[in-house]
């Protein structure tokens, strides 16, 4: 098959995943190539291939405007196959909500979505996970890929069920979409810290930041997707309303893995959960 992978990431952990799963496939004999979901970036020429894999973050138990917009200019199909990708910071099935939409958007143009995997990633915002939960997270994503890789190739997969309490939380929380331009709007630099690189506009997936007299400014099309506060080399970027939780610099996914009882005591019962589950699949 040749497939093509569309992706939304703001701080390069669906890019990661999808990058790997790509190179597994390759192994069946698929090829693929990655259109990464930026603002400004044209559509790619779908109709060309004979699969679609669409990543995204989880964004407040949903997928992230930017990505629902892109599916939405997607051309109508006659039953083209799908899968989404997605990744989370943590392992809960609430993230499963986030599959609505895209699915809702995908079947109405006439896709046929196949199969969703979700993969746990480290954190973005809120706190930083430790090397060894992220180095364990990363074991757990390559075995997941694995056996994911297996599942495309044959076309199989299935579509995660999701309660109405679940559904109904993730509907609440998409408050997220309309209050990220205003909070990111609200985005300021520090002058001290900040050098005027521009890096945090060049990789703005929104094209929200535009460098001014050396100094970023940020518009109203913010998604929210943490790129600029994470990637910043200088962390001189503060995320207003939510700046306690900004995390910042890149993650090593290398090094030794943490155990059970290393596992962070937030969720520290589903991490583990999740850990196990992914370490039976290899
Ligand atoms: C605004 C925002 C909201 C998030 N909400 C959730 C969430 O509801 N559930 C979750 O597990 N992770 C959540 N995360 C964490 C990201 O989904 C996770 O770190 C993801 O792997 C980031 O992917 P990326 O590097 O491709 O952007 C959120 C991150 C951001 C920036
Ligand atoms: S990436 Fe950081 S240092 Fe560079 S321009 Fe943006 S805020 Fe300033
Ligand atoms: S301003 Fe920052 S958080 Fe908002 S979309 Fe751009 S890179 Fe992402």
């Amino acid at each position: 098959m040749n497939i093509l992978f569309c992706v939304f990431s703001g701080t390069g952990n669906t890019r990661r995943v999808a990058e790997t799963l790509a190179a597994r496939l390759a192994e069946f004999g698929h090829t693929s190539d990655l259109h990464m979901i930026k603002s400004g970036v044209p559509m790619p020429a779908v109709g060309g291939y004979d699969l679609l894999i669409a990543g995204y973050p989880v964004h407040a138990f949903n997928a992230p405007t930017a990505a629902l917009k892109f599916l939405k200019q997607l051309p109508p199909s006659a039953g083209m196959p799908v899968y989404l990708l997605r990744t989370s910071g943590e392992p809960s099935k609430l993230n499963d909500a986030s599959g609505i939409e895209p699915r809702r958007i995908l079947k109405k143009k006439g896709y046929e979505v196949k199969g969703e995997f979700t993969y746990v990633m480290p954190y973005n915002i809120i706190f930083r996970h430790s090397d060894g939960m992220v180095a364990r997270m990363w074991q757990a994503a390559l075995a997941r890929i694995a056996r994911d890789a297996r599942t495309v190739d044959k076309l199989e997969g299935e579509l995660r069920k999701v309660g109405p309490i679940r559904r109904s939380a993730a509907f609440v929380l998409r408050i997220e979409h309309p209050a990220m331009p205003l909070i990111g709007k609200t985005f300021r630099v520090s002058k001290k810290q900040c050098v005027g690189c521009g890096a945090c506009a060049d990789l703005c997936p929104s094209g929200n930041i535009r460098m001014e007299n050396g100094h970023p400014k940020f518009g109203m099309h913010c998604v929210g997707c943490m790129g600029c506060a994470f990637s910043c080399p200088q962390d001189a970027v503060r995320i207003s309303v939510l700046n306690l939780w900004r995390v910042n610099g890149k993650y090593a996914f290398t090094g030794e893995a943490s155990t059970d009882e290393e596992t962070c005591r937030y969720l520290h019962g589903m991490y583990n959960r999740y850990f196990h589950e992914s370490e039976d699949k290899i």
